[in-house]
């Protein structure tokens, strides 16, 4: 794929910002698009470039370095329905189911994670308005990965220490390269 202009850098592990608590967008910057110095339209379109280019299917503000409440997915095979949401709240969990998962920001790194199977995913979407969506499999699961890393939480604090035990060469490779 061709580089553009869109795309922002990830942040990877072991950067700091990753273990920060993002703040929530206010419903004025919502609705005068603007947090931070940053045009929120832009900000999303830009993380949905960065997100496809990278070939993921979520991405969290804080990983390119924006310590918003504010997550872009997409878990279509098309690749062709991004949604975005503003101050994420998972609510009603319901099940719990074990599957892989990675991380854009951890790359080569990959271990199976509990999370619930299905939940109500509420927030606000890019213009202020409510937002009350019941998921359940995938998209359950990214929702839970990335309003993770608003609350500063990565995968690799979701999974028991034999797995972590498993993955300390890579993650001592990526702490070396950092
Ligand atoms: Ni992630």
């Amino acid at each position: 794929a061709g580089k553009n202009s869109n795309l922002l850098p990830i942040v990877l592990y072991p950067d700091p910002i990753l273990n920060k608590k993002a703040r929530e967008v206010t419903l004025e910057e919502l609705r005068a698009g603007k947090a931070d110095n940053l045009d929120l339209n832009e900000l999303v379109m830009r993380m949905v470039a960065t997100m496809y280019d990278a070939e993921g299917i979520g991405l969290a503000a804080p990983q390119v370095g924006v310590g918003l409440r504010l997550f872009v997915a997409d878990v279509s095979p098309e690749r062709n329905t991004p949604f975005s949401v503003f101050n994420p709240v998972l609510k009603d969990p319901n099940g719990s189911i074990e599957e892989e998962e990675g991380c854009l920001s951890i790359p080569k790194v990959r271990a199976k994670v509990k999370r619930a199977e299905s939940l109500i995913l509420s927030g606000l979407d890019p213009q202020g308005q409510p937002l009350n969506l019941p998921v359940e499999g995938l998209p359950a699961r990214v929702c839970q990965h990335e309003t993770d890393h608003l609350d500063g939480v990565l995968f690799i604090q979701r999974i028991g220490t034999a797995a972590r035990f498993m993955l300390r060469q890579k993650l001592r490779e990526l702490e070396e390269d950092y």
